[in-house]
């Protein structure tokens, strides 16, 4: 069976699904940020206060490679992975990539709600975090829009609907 790449911007819900989708499948699950920061023993604000966000991306996109190449795995990226170098492509090329397509308030309420460590949107008030999202995620749609499938996402609440998602998810892939 192929791999399966979740995508899409910070708070859609990428690292939520996934561990769901690896529970339903029985497949292993990686999120590329947790990897990068076992394998560089290093968090991702460490990462961006010491190195830039270029340092970041050049870290991520070589993690990438790693991680992309596990067979049958479930992968979770970064909301910026597909965005930068020719990421997206080699994702499409690696296994079955899933636009995770929420709207900007969908995806600030699940940022508000889990707290943020991000350092893209640290510091951000809620009325500049939506202005933020909607800016940055125009500039990111024409990469999403290159996957595979898409699911669009609603405020999650409930396990059910994590679970419903995931299901979903397992279904739109095998078809
Ligand atoms: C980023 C998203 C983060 C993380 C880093 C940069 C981005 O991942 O990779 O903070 O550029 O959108 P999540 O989408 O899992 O928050």
């Amino acid at each position: 069976m192929k791999r399966i790449i979740l995508i899409g911007y910070m708070g859609a819900g990428k690292t939520t699904l996934g561990k769901e989708l690896a529970r339903v499948t029985g497949r292993p699950f990686y999120d590329l940020d947790q990897y990068i920061e076992s394998r560089t023993h290093m968090t991702i604000p460490q990462i961006f206060a010491e190195r830039g966000e270029a340092g970041f991306r050049e870290i991520e996109k070589n993690m990438l490679h790693e991680v992309a190449e596990f067979e049958d795995v479930i992968l979770s990226c970064g909301g910026g992975t597909p965005c930068f170098s020719d990421n997206m492509d080699y994702l499409n090329r690696q296994g079955e990539t899933v636009f995770l397509r929420a709207m900007p308030h969908v995806l600030k309420e699940h940022l508000l709600m889990g707290g943020s460590r991000r350092p893209l949107i640290q510091g951000k008030s809620p009325d500049e975090l939506i202005g933020f999202i909607e800016e940055n995620l125009q500039k990111r749609l024409p990469f999403y829009s290159k996957a595979k499938h898409i699911i669009d996402i609603d405020v999650i609440h409930t396990q059910e609907q994590i679970n419903n998602y995931a299901n979903l998810i397992n279904e739109k892939v095998a078809n």
